[in-house]
């Protein structure tokens, strides 16, 4: 084991207690292996991840939220599978959208509310729960071929903390063995009672596992994000590594980056967070290391007539990003108000592009103002969750339209995906910023050994 290990490593409470979500894992010697480079481009790797990875683990399909009424659907897309989740009145079931005669796709519209789904191939329907309800001129059939009234398929699906993880593998394991967080940990965030505001998918240019390793470090925000250095304190971040490839990393916002110089000023990006917070910058009388913590006292102050419960919440909680993420292709932003669900999708035959999927969530409100800015809502965003936005979507050669620092990342992928390819890159070196991505692939290796 390296001597200088760890060195870095951070706690951002050392007083929590080792129960609390907050507290910092035991660390893990995770080795050097450098991987093999040759998983982001080539299609046998794809088609292995696709078997051992995609058709096998938990994935997360959606959120509760999104299926209120019964007959409200979506589709949840991975490579060349499409399935329907919708709720039915026996609850939330999933299908594959496939019709039993002759294999046609049964639903184009990416949501909606059907209680019935009627092949436009031959016009065979079926009911929400999958049972096969009408065959077109059924005398036509030969009762041997269809007495046992082959109704849709069904894909092991489960909820979690108001999301709705589907897996197509035939009796997996359950998902609470296999998530790898700690029990009761998302679900302080109470993310059944939130709704999405808005959801974007866009294309880029890499595959899935660079998004992936992009925002599973904070390493790279001083030089690609140069803009966060004044709020947020990259090299204090924390990182955590929990079982099945889980992990979390708490980047504490209100304090500038250890990397800048004057670490008095209470520089502009600090006013603004500190307004947000509703304390007046003009006659705030602290220094830039206060701020986090007047945040954080500011919140519980203003959390009751705001119509907020913070009570669940560690101070830390109130002011910094929690970055959780579940193997292979989540992390979600958690913050009391709302959360950020992200989703790195590969393309369907193309190892060298994902989908970036991200669906902005709240705690519903007709206070407009209790939309943080950071949270990078465009103006005018309804944040009442009584209408589902529709799903924006955005080619690979368009902006995604997520503000600065996602168009940073979208815009600089592409680059080390480049770069990965070429004679003279070996493979990547990670130090401890970058031990959630070591972690990941020690995950993704183990599953991918697997017979
Ligand atoms: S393929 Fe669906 S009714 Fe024929
Ligand atoms: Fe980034």
């Amino acid at each position: 084991m390296s001597r200088i290990k760890n060195k870095r490593t951070k706690v951002i409470n050392p007083n929590a207690s080792s129960d609390s979500y907050e507290a910092k894992q035991p660390t893990i010697d995770l080795g050097v292996q450098c991987y093999d480079k040759s998983s982001y481009f080539d299609q046998k790797s794809m088609q292995a991840e696709w078997h051992k990875i995609w058709s096998r683990s938990w994935l997360l399909a959606g959120v509760v939220s999104d299926l209120r009424d019964v007959g409200d659907y979506f589709l949840f897309e991975i490579l060349d599978e499409s399935i329907i989740v919708t709720l039915t009145k026996e609850g939330i079931k999933a299908f594959y959208n496939v019709c039993s005669h002759r294999g046609a796709i049964l639903v184009d519209e990416p949501r909606g509310n059907q209680k019935v789904f009627v092949c436009p191939f031959h016009n065979w329907t079926f009911r929400n729960t999958g049972d096969l309800i009408r065959i077109t001129d059924e005398d036509t059939f030969d009762p041997r071929i269809v007495g046992h009234r082959p109704g849709l398929v069904g894909v092991e699906c489960e909820i979690y903390a108001g999301i709705i993880f589907i897996n197509l593998q035939d009796n997996p394991s359950p998902l609470k063995e296999e998530i790898g967080l700690p029990e009761g940990y998302l679900e302080t965030y109470r993310i059944d009672k939130m709704n999405v505001v808005r959801h974007v998918v866009s294309e880029w240019g890499s595959n899935w596992k660079v998004g992936v390793e992009a925002f599973y470090e904070s390493y790279h925000l001083h030089a690609v994000h140069p803009e966060t250095k004044g709020v947020m304190g990259d090299l204090n971040v924390q990182y955590d590594l929990y079982p099945f490839g889980a992990s979390r990393m708490i980047v504490p916002l209100g304090q500038p980056s250890p990397r800048v110089h004057d670490q008095k000023t209470v520089s502009e990006g600090l006013q603004f967070m500190l307004s947000e917070a509703g304390i007046d910058p003009s006659t705030f009388k602290g220094e830039a290391a206060d701020v986090r913590g007047a945040i954080q006292k500011a919140k519980r102050q203003y959390a009751a007539a705001k119509g907020l419960d913070y009570s669940g919440f560690e101070d830390g909680q109130l002011s910094d990003s929690w970055a959780t993420g579940i193997f292979p292709n989540v992390q979600i932003g958690c913050h009391p108000e709302g959360v950020f669900i992200m989703r790195f999708v590969p393309h369907p035959f193309e190892p060298e592009r994902f989908y970036y999927d991200t669906m902005t969530m709240f705690m519903p409100s007709d206070d407009a103002a209790n939309a943080p800015l950071w949270m990078g809502l465009p103006e005018g965003t309804d944040i009442s969750g009584r209408v589902r936005p529709p799903t924006e979507y955005y080619d690979i050669d368009q902006d995604p339209n997520l503000g600065l620092v996602l168009s940073q990342d979208a815009a600089f992928l592409p680059k080390v995906q480049r770069g990965m390819r070429s004679k003279g890159f070996v493979g990547q070196l990670w130090g401890e910023q970058e031990q959630r991505l070591r972690h990941f692939h020690v995950e993704l290796n183990r599953r991918l050994q697997i017979a």
